[in-house]
């Protein structure tokens, strides 16, 4: 079959591609991540039970996983229409996993291109490993509920900059500790809402892969950026801070409470169940003035707070300038790493492991 040209999108990268040819490993840590994916590799054709039924129109998630239950729009539908919704915004979701997984896919092939050092681009070939049958596992899972969404523009704007940065360490940032936190975070709260066991499983896996693509992060950024000089330091925290405050722009502040831009793949699933875009919207507006914030609900991750922001302070890609930026732009500075640094202990082992989250969330 010849290839779908309406579908592809074409970017260009300033990148420097590096060859290294001084083969000494020097940092022990990234070998062993390397050796850990080497032996936790998984196949998703052969580690699944692709026999379990999903039936498309049912949820498959809690529909008390986030705040939207509670509008009083969403009380006020009939229950068809509450599954619907439900199973319509999940599939939103899990084509957001599907498309960022392309996305880090193609970052992981760029880090094992342009990192300087061996060890980086051993690890750097095992995450594009990792990411091709995340790739994978999502789609077919997404072929059995037979609905698919566009990717999110804001997303693909994160992606696209991180793609098409100059330097790999803004590719580890952009994909490695933003958007992976995100979607470890996203992860998270998928295992433990869904009930369905195929999704469950298949999210394990990968959850467990994604702990250690944020941890590459911990490990190799971190070094790299000390020894950097201050003013390319500078450059690379003004990314960092680019990338996180596109987020926080599309979705609504750090802690999701405030107005965002309606994305046009969510519009589509309220067309599914036949909700009026403005009332939707309005309902959302009355309910943060009345108060409703959009908690966290217990034991789940709150992916800016516990994730992101913590993973870029720890590898210093805040800097005394951009703290200012941050604060400009109303983004809290979390650092607290207990809930990452258990995650990523999590990644490192076997799957009964469950990462033991502190009782703050
Ligand atoms: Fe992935
Ligand atoms: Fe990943």
């Amino acid at each position: 079959m010849p290839t779908n040209w309406e579908t592809a999108d074409i970017l260009k990268s300033p990148m420097e591609i590096c060859w290294q040819f001084d083969y000494e490993i020097s940092r022990e840590k990234l070998r062993n991540l390397y050796s850990k994916s080497k032996r936790l590799q998984w196949d998703a054709e052969q580690d699944l039970d692709w026999s379990i039924e999903v039936d498309p129109s049912r949820p498959i998630v809690s529909e008390t996983r986030n705040g939207i239950n509670q509008l009083p729009l969403f009380q006020s539908l009939s229950s068809a229409q509450r599954e619907t919704f439900v199973a319509h915004a999940t599939a939103h979701q899990l084509s957001q996993f599907l498309h960022g997984e392309q996305g880090a896919l193609m970052t992981a092939a760029a880090l094992t291109h342009a990192v300087p050092d061996y060890e980086g681009k051993l690890y750097a070939a095992t995450q594009t490993m990792d990411e091709a049958r995340h790739v994978e596992a999502y789609d077919a899972y997404i072929q059995k509920l037979a609905i698919i969404y566009p990717i999110s523009p804001w997303l693909k704007a994160v992606i696209d900059d991180t793609l098409q940065a100059d330097h790999w360490l803004k590719i580890a940032i952009g994909m490695n500790m933003v958007v992976e936190g995100l979607a470890l975070g996203s992860f998270h709260n998928m295992r433990q809402s869904t009930s369905c066991d195929l999704l469950r499983k298949l999210t394990e896996l990968v959850l467990r892969d994604e702990s250690r693509h944020v941890a590459f992060g911990h490990l190799y950024v971190a070094e790299t950026l000390s020894d950097m000089h201050a003013d390319d330091r500078e450059d690379i925290a003004q990314f960092a801070f680019e990338v996180i405050s596109t987020i926080a722009t599309a979705i609504g502040g750090a802690d999701g409470s405030g107005p965002r831009k309606p994305d046009p793949g969510f519009l589509q699933v309220l067309d599914q169940v036949g909700i009026d875009h403005g009332d939707f919207i309005r309902s959302i507006i009355e309910a943060g003035a009345a108060g409703m914030k959009a908690e966290v609900p217990v034991g789940q991750v709150h992916s800016f707070k516990d994730l992101m922001m913590p993973a870029l302070v720890r590898a210093g890609a805040v800097t005394e300038r951009t703290r200012g930026l941050f604060a400009e732009a109303g983004i809290p500075v979390w650092d607290d790493l207990r809930v990452i640094e258990s995650m990523e202990d999590a990644g490192s082992g076997d799957l009964s492991s469950e990462p033991e989250l502190p009782a703050a969330n």
